[in-house]
Protein backbone atom coordinates (compact mmCIF):
# COMPACT_ATOMS: atom_id res chain seq x y z
CA UNK A 1 0.00 0.00 0.00
CA UNK A 2 1.68 3.30 -1.13
CA UNK A 3 2.12 5.99 1.26
CA UNK A 4 0.37 9.33 1.43
CA UNK A 5 3.43 11.13 -0.03
CA UNK A 6 3.54 8.08 -2.39
CA UNK A 7 0.15 8.49 -3.24
CA UNK A 8 0.00 12.75 -3.28
CA UNK A 9 3.05 12.50 -5.56
CA UNK A 10 1.83 9.76 -7.95
CA UNK A 11 2.01 11.48 -11.76
CA UNK A 12 -1.62 11.12 -11.58
CA UNK A 13 -2.01 12.86 -8.80
CA UNK A 14 0.09 15.74 -10.19
CA UNK A 15 -1.50 15.75 -13.55
CA UNK A 16 -4.84 16.51 -11.91
CA UNK A 17 -3.26 19.14 -9.89
CA UNK A 18 -1.95 20.51 -12.72
CA UNK A 19 -4.70 20.44 -14.42
CA UNK A 20 -6.80 22.30 -11.91
CA UNK A 21 -4.34 24.83 -10.82
CA UNK A 22 -3.95 25.56 -14.91
CA UNK A 23 -7.63 26.00 -15.03
CA UNK A 24 -7.68 28.29 -12.47
CA UNK A 25 -4.62 30.59 -13.65
CA UNK A 26 -6.49 31.26 -16.99
CA UNK A 27 -9.43 32.08 -14.92
CA UNK A 28 -11.59 28.95 -17.15
CA UNK A 29 -14.69 28.02 -15.73
CA UNK A 30 -14.29 24.10 -15.31
CA UNK A 31 -16.91 21.51 -17.36
CA UNK A 32 -18.78 19.61 -15.00
CA UNK A 33 -16.04 16.71 -15.77
CA UNK A 34 -13.49 18.99 -14.77
CA UNK A 35 -14.85 20.12 -11.79
CA UNK A 36 -15.68 16.46 -10.55
CA UNK A 37 -11.17 15.90 -11.48
CA UNK A 38 -10.87 19.25 -9.47
CA UNK A 39 -12.86 18.06 -6.02
CA UNK A 40 -15.86 16.81 -6.75
CA UNK A 41 -17.49 13.45 -6.57
CA UNK A 42 -16.68 10.53 -9.15
CA UNK A 43 -13.86 8.93 -7.43
CA UNK A 44 -12.17 11.45 -5.84
CA UNK A 45 -13.06 11.49 -1.98
CA UNK A 46 -15.49 14.95 -1.40
CA UNK A 47 -13.71 17.27 0.98
CA UNK A 48 -14.95 17.86 4.71
CA UNK A 49 -16.65 20.98 4.73
CA UNK A 50 -13.98 23.11 7.17
CA UNK A 51 -15.25 23.96 10.57
CA UNK A 52 -17.48 26.86 11.54
CA UNK A 53 -15.28 29.82 12.54
CA UNK A 54 -15.45 30.62 16.00
CA UNK A 55 -13.98 33.61 16.38
CA UNK A 56 -16.55 35.24 18.12
CA UNK A 57 -19.33 38.26 17.73
CA UNK A 58 -18.25 41.14 15.86
CA UNK A 59 -19.85 44.40 15.84
CA UNK A 60 -20.77 46.14 12.42
CA UNK A 61 -21.31 49.83 10.90
CA UNK A 62 -25.27 48.70 10.32
CA UNK A 63 -28.04 49.47 12.75
CA UNK A 64 -31.37 47.54 12.24
CA UNK A 65 -33.62 49.84 11.36
CA UNK A 66 -30.90 51.28 8.55
CA UNK A 67 -30.70 47.74 7.19
CA UNK A 68 -34.43 47.08 7.26
CA UNK A 69 -35.03 50.66 4.99
CA UNK A 70 -32.80 48.86 2.40
CA UNK A 71 -34.36 47.03 -0.67
CA UNK A 72 -34.73 43.38 -0.85
CA UNK A 73 -31.59 41.49 -1.56
CA UNK A 74 -29.56 44.34 0.06
CA UNK A 75 -26.18 42.73 1.49
CA UNK A 76 -22.97 43.94 3.31
CA UNK A 77 -20.17 42.57 3.13
CA UNK A 78 -18.31 41.80 6.41
CA UNK A 79 -15.40 39.71 5.15
CA UNK A 80 -12.83 42.01 6.48
CA UNK A 81 -14.12 42.21 9.28
CA UNK A 82 -14.86 38.31 9.89
CA UNK A 83 -15.52 36.82 6.56
CA UNK A 84 -19.54 37.08 6.61
CA UNK A 85 -22.35 39.10 5.37
CA UNK A 86 -25.12 40.74 7.09
CA UNK A 87 -28.02 40.64 4.36
CA UNK A 88 -31.79 41.94 4.19
CA UNK A 89 -34.54 40.11 2.84
CA UNK A 90 -38.65 40.43 2.95
CA UNK A 91 -38.38 38.66 6.18
CA UNK A 92 -35.80 40.77 7.68
CA UNK A 93 -32.04 40.68 8.17
CA UNK A 94 -29.43 37.61 8.95
CA UNK A 95 -26.07 36.89 8.61
CA UNK A 96 -24.27 34.12 6.53
CA UNK A 97 -20.63 33.09 6.49
CA UNK A 98 -18.54 33.80 3.03
CA UNK A 99 -16.68 30.72 3.79
CA UNK A 100 -17.34 28.09 0.84
CA UNK A 101 -18.85 25.04 1.84
CA UNK A 102 -16.30 22.99 -0.90
CA UNK A 103 -13.21 23.48 0.12
CA UNK A 104 -13.06 26.83 2.56
CA UNK A 105 -12.38 29.50 0.32
CA UNK A 106 -13.80 32.92 0.61
CA UNK A 107 -16.24 33.36 -1.71
CA UNK A 108 -16.88 36.66 -3.56
CA UNK A 109 -19.32 39.19 -2.77
CA UNK A 110 -22.75 39.13 -3.63
CA UNK A 111 -23.34 39.96 -7.62
CA UNK A 112 -27.28 40.20 -8.13
CA UNK A 113 -28.81 37.18 -6.31
CA UNK A 114 -25.71 34.98 -6.94
CA UNK A 115 -22.48 34.81 -4.73
CA UNK A 116 -19.72 32.86 -6.43
CA UNK A 117 -16.66 30.95 -4.99
CA UNK A 118 -13.38 31.88 -7.05
CA UNK A 119 -11.90 28.78 -6.47
CA UNK A 120 -14.19 26.13 -8.33
CA UNK A 121 -17.33 28.06 -9.04
CA UNK A 122 -19.64 26.84 -6.69
CA UNK A 123 -22.75 29.10 -6.90
CA UNK A 124 -25.01 30.20 -3.85
CA UNK A 125 -28.20 32.22 -3.54
CA UNK A 126 -28.72 34.80 -1.36
CA UNK A 127 -30.09 32.85 1.52
CA UNK A 128 -26.94 30.38 1.32
CA UNK A 129 -28.39 28.00 -1.00
CA UNK A 130 -26.52 26.07 -3.39
CA UNK A 131 -26.94 26.55 -7.16
CA UNK A 132 -23.94 24.98 -8.95
CA UNK A 133 -21.36 22.69 -7.35
CA UNK A 134 -18.83 21.22 -6.59
CA UNK A 135 -20.08 22.91 -3.13
CA UNK A 136 -22.94 20.49 -1.65
CA UNK A 137 -23.80 22.18 1.64
CA UNK A 138 -24.92 25.49 1.76
CA UNK A 139 -23.49 28.39 3.88
CA UNK A 140 -23.70 28.55 7.41
CA UNK A 141 -26.09 31.42 9.00
CA UNK A 142 -25.23 32.87 11.86
CA UNK A 143 -27.11 34.88 14.62
CA UNK A 144 -27.91 38.90 14.51
CA UNK A 145 -28.21 41.21 17.75
CA UNK A 146 -28.45 44.75 18.42
CA UNK A 147 -25.36 45.45 20.81
CA UNK A 148 -27.80 48.30 22.76
CA UNK A 149 -31.56 48.96 21.92
CA UNK A 150 -31.69 50.70 18.07
CA UNK A 151 -27.18 50.56 18.10
CA UNK A 152 -25.20 48.21 16.02
CA UNK A 153 -25.85 45.23 14.68
CA UNK A 154 -23.32 42.22 16.54
CA UNK A 155 -22.99 38.86 14.46
CA UNK A 156 -21.95 36.31 16.29
CA UNK A 157 -19.56 34.00 14.32
CA UNK A 158 -19.34 31.64 17.26
CA UNK A 159 -23.30 31.18 16.84
CA UNK A 160 -25.10 29.30 13.98
CA UNK A 161 -28.90 29.63 13.68
CA UNK A 162 -31.16 28.21 11.03
CA UNK A 163 -31.45 29.54 7.57
CA UNK A 164 -34.39 30.44 8.15
CA UNK A 165 -33.66 33.22 11.10
CA UNK A 166 -33.90 36.72 10.93
CA UNK A 167 -34.05 39.87 13.18
CA UNK A 168 -36.89 42.05 12.86
S1 LIG B 1 -13.66 26.04 -2.40
FE1 LIG B 1 -14.18 24.88 -4.14
S2 LIG B 1 -15.88 25.89 -4.98
FE2 LIG B 1 -15.41 27.04 -3.23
Amino acid sequence: MPTASETLNHPHHLDRRIFCLTALATGGVLAAGGALACGGAGGVPAPTPPPVPTNGPHTTSDTKAGLLGTPDGTARDYRNLGNFFLLKDAGGIYAMTAICTHMGCTVGAPVGTQITCPCHGSQYDLGGGNLLGPATVPLVHFSVTEATPGGALVVNTAQTVAASTRLT
